[in-house]
């Protein structure tokens, strides 16, 4: 079965036939919202709200570990992870999709391990490919297949919010090597892999980062719902796609 956790311009998937929605507890608490299941072209999915059904649940409060664990638990075997970010590198501008390869943390204090001590050995996860290779793989043949362009590639680096970076904060993620960012994609992705659950991203670029392009002296809120509205659509498409292999 396919999980896909929708983020912000994703709250549900238009063409779902849903079968049903359920609340679901996990060891760690509640996930963003219900589960909802159904089949689109063909297959079995669960769909999950990153930030709540209302949008309700900043970044830095979402509670990554139920959400991935109550994935899991419900059967699902691969995961698609849609979120938006800013685009740093100058080729990847408002409006682009892309499917990242690494990633940079730079969160804090969030909830990002399933270990929390106790009597069980100690486990050191490989992490140096965050993202599974064949869902990538899956998404990027699908898009080509379709018509949609998704950038093969980009370090993803992801930040703690809610608030956006300032300019020199850009500039140094850029220095470290980050071509977009973002304030979800950790620990989401390295929660996954401690469940040994295949995980990838399609990030839509929402805007420019800060001190980028048309954000060099702030970023456009106004211009940012269109750009990911327009973008989503193709976003569906290619998880229509997937879900059709
Ligand atoms: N920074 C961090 N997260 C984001 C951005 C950004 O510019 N755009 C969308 N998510």
């Amino acid at each position: 079965m396919l999980g896909i956790i929708g983020g912000s311009g994703l709250t549900q998937l238009a063409n779902l036939d849903v079968s049903h929605r359920e609340v679901v507890r996990t060891p760690y608490g509640e996930p963003s919202g219900p589960l909802i299941f159904g089949r689109l072209a063909g297959r079995d999915v669960v769909f999950l709200a990153r930030h709540g059904y209302g949008h309700t649940i900043p970044p830095h409060l979402v509670n990554y570990r139920a959400n991935i664990h109550a994935l899991e638990a419900s059967g699902v075997t691969q995961v698609i992870s849609v979120a938006s970010v800013g685009g740093i590198r100058d080729d990847l501008g408002p409006g682009t999709l892309v499917a990242p390869h690494q990633i940079i943390d730079y969160t804090w204090g969030r909830e990002m391990t399933f270990q929390s001590g106790g009597d069980g050995p100690v486990i050191h996860v490989d992490f140096t490919e965050p993202y599974d290779a064949s869902v990538r793989r899956l998404m990027l043949d699908v898009a080509q297949r379709s018509g949609e362009e998704v950038f093969d590639g980009a370090v993803y680096a992801t930040t703690q919010g809610p608030r956006l970076e300032t300019a020199a904060e850009i500039d140094r993620m850029q220095r470290d090597g980050a071509d977009i960012v973002g304030m979800t994609g950790m620990p989401e992705a390295g929660l996954a892999r401690e469940l040994e659950l295949p995980y990838a991203a399609l990030c839509v670029v929402s805007n420019w980062a800060a001190g980028r392009g048309d954000s060099a002296h702030g970023i456009k809120f106004d211009s940012l719902e269109a750009v990911l509205h327009l973008a989503m659509t193709r976003v569906r498409r290619i998880i229509e796609g997937v879900c059709a292999e």
